[in-house]
């Protein structure tokens, strides 16, 4: 018997969030959904000014936010991170890892550097950040929920990634992992696996991914839904894997692909 509405089980007033690479694209549009539904959320980004522009959105719909610099990749920084979300809103109930990087690089081409910088990013980070989110949650008491932000290249290679899907495909490996050790404490542990989203990162020319016209005119091509994902897509993904409306799922993966995978 349903005890709560909808609207309730959706209102994360009170609740600490953390959210990672929330400066632009999916991870601001994430941080921007939770703040509209009542959480306090710590906008972490390697750029500050772009934290900061997300907390003035944040702001300016009166919610709450505050901006840190912190290096997805760095476990000091996670534990930094978790700490100033603990000291700031009182608690820490959601963290949604957000933050991952992904420079085209052909497999014979790739750098032990690249590798690693990739992988410290993209998978290093979510596994540390989890660990000092956690030890709040489970002090605290009151369970959590965790949202990693995978990608369908983590089940379906898109080419000259290797790094990335490996990344990737570890991410929803650990994702299963943690979810198996953290339910105890009633904390989970989902992810998503989005498709084609229309980012600063993910356009064509970007100088960090060197994302072609090419690569995305062959995803679009196999999208049956016949459009770019928007930011927007995975937030209301991740705002329901952070609510209670999502309180009995755990070690799950949604492809939110428009359909990609399919064809
Ligand atoms: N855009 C897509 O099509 C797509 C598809 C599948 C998965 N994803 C995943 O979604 C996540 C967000 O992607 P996006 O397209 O919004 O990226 P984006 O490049 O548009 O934004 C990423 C944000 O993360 C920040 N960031 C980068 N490195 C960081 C670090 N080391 N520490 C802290 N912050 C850092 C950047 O400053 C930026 O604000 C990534 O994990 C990405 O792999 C994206």
């Amino acid at each position: 018997m349903a005890t709560r509405t909808i609207s309730q089980m959706y209102d994360l007033k009170g609740k600490g969030a953390i959210v990672t690479g929330a400066g632009m694209g999916i991870g601001q549009a994430i941080a921007l959904r939770l703040a509209e539904v009542g959480a306090a959320v710590l906008v972490v980004d390697i750029n500050l000014p772009a934290a900061g522009e997300t907390v003035r959105q944040i702001l300016a719909k009166d919610g709450i936010a505050i901006a840190v610099q912190a290096d997805a990749a760095s476990p000091a920084d996670a534990e930094r991170v978790a700490q100033e979300a603990l000291e700031r809103f009182g608690r820490v109930d959601i963290l949604v890892n957000n933050a991952g990087i992904f420079p085209f690089s052909p497999a014979l081409q790739t750098t032990e550097a690249l590798w690693d910088k990739v992988l410290d990013v993209n998978l290093k980070g979510v596994f540390f950040y989890t660990q000092a989110a956690a030890k709040r949650m489970i002090t605290g008491g009151q369970g959590g929920r965790i949202v990693n932000i995978a990608s369908i290249d983590g089940l379906h290679p898109t080419g000259n990634l290797v790094h990335y899907d490996a990344s990737k495909g570890g991410v929803i490996m650990a994702t299963k992992s943690l979810a198996l050790e953290f339910g105890r404490y009633g904390i989970t542990v989902n992810a998503i696996a989005p498709g084609a989203i229309a980012t600063p990162g993910a356009s064509a020319g970007s100088a960090g991914t060197q994302m072609t016209e090419e690569v995305l005119k062959s995803f679009m091509a196999r999208i049956p839904l016949g459009r770019q994902g928007e930011p927007d897509d995975i937030a209301t993904t991740a705002l329901f894997l952070a609510s209670d409306a999502a309180a009995y799922m755990t070690g799950g993966l949604l492809v939110v692909d428009g359909g990609y995978l399919l064809a």
